[in-house]
């Protein structure tokens, strides 16, 4: 079976070599389940043509160096046109004032925004030393009396140690260029890897929620990936980001995806 979907722009053409690939009973679904995946195929490139328009040039891709333990400047961390999303992940993880689990503290700006929503704990798992000593402690030093615990380590090594959790805010990066590529460039989204885990140590109606590199909606495949651990899930875009032409970041475009996940 041939399938061609042509505009003035492009044209796809998908020839299905295998009589039993998509052998549905009945032909008719197996012709119409492929031009439907064909016509979305050309909906994603004529929306991906309008979105590039709005996008900066970005500046030079560096290889990610090992940076589990390195200092690292705060703009490198996380650059500023973040803290909106930070802001609206910290609040979608407080819904409800309870026990708060932050993977990544980074620089503290979404630990700052989870302590305006005075949560019963806040928990705070981060792998680098220099982070910690550089951001963590100044930080801590402002919030005495609060229950905030820090955990020192990888979240690989000491999640499974925690007790369930209300929240949990994901906001780490790729530490070296193997992690780069098998957690972005082979993923459906980068927080994929770790579903399983926020799923594990959710309680029941608990808000999962980590940011998405995709502009304006979520793929299939990561729609499906998030449906195998959780039973529904929230997706809010965050407009008007406010990226520098220059930005050392990966994403380029003026709006991104914020998804909350409900535990089971
Ligand atoms: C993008 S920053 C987080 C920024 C933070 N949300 C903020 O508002 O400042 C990512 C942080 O995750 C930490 N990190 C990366 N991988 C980690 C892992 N596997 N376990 C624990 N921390 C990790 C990094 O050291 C870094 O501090």
């Amino acid at each position: 079976m041939k399938r061609v979907n042509r505009t003035s722009n492009f044209q796809i053409t998908v020839e299905l070599t295998n009589d039993n690939f998509i052998a549905s009973p009945n032909p008719a679904h197996r012709a119409r389940l492929v031009t439907t995946r064909l016509g979305e195929l050309a909906q994603e490139l004529d929306t991906l043509d309008r979105t590039v328009s709005n996008y900066v040039h970005g500046g030079s891709f560096a290889k990610i160096y090992d940076r589990s333990q390195s200092h690292i400047a705060a703009q490198d961390i996380m650059e500023d046109w973040q803290t909106p999303i930070m802001a609206e992940m910290a609040r979608s993880v407080s819904a409800g004032s309870g026990d708060v689990l932050e993977i990544g503290f980074g620089r503290g700006v979404a630990a700052d925004f989870v302590q305006s929503h005075t949560p019963k704990s806040h928990t705070l798992i981060e792998c680098n030393g220099a982070v910690i000593e550089d951001f963590f402690h100044p930080w801590r030093s402002q919030y005495d009396g609060r229950d905030i615990k820090l955990v020192e380590g990888f979240w690989e090594d000491t999640l499974d140690s925690l007790p369930l959790f209300d929240g949990i805010l994901f906001h780490t990066y790729p530490l070296t260029e193997d992690e780069y590529v098998e957690r972005v460039q082979r993923s459906v989204t980068f927080a994929a890897h770790f579903f399983e885990h926020a799923a594990k140590h959710l309680n029941s109606g608990g808000r999962f929620t980590y940011l998405t590199m995709e502009e304006d909606s979520l793929s299939r495949a990561h729609q499906r990936a998030l449906l195998e651990h959780f039973a529904e899930f929230h997706v809010s875009k965050i407009n008007d980001l406010e990226i520098p032409e220059d930005t050392r970041d990966a994403h380029w475009g003026n709006s991104m995806v914020m998804v909350t996940a409900i535990g089971r």
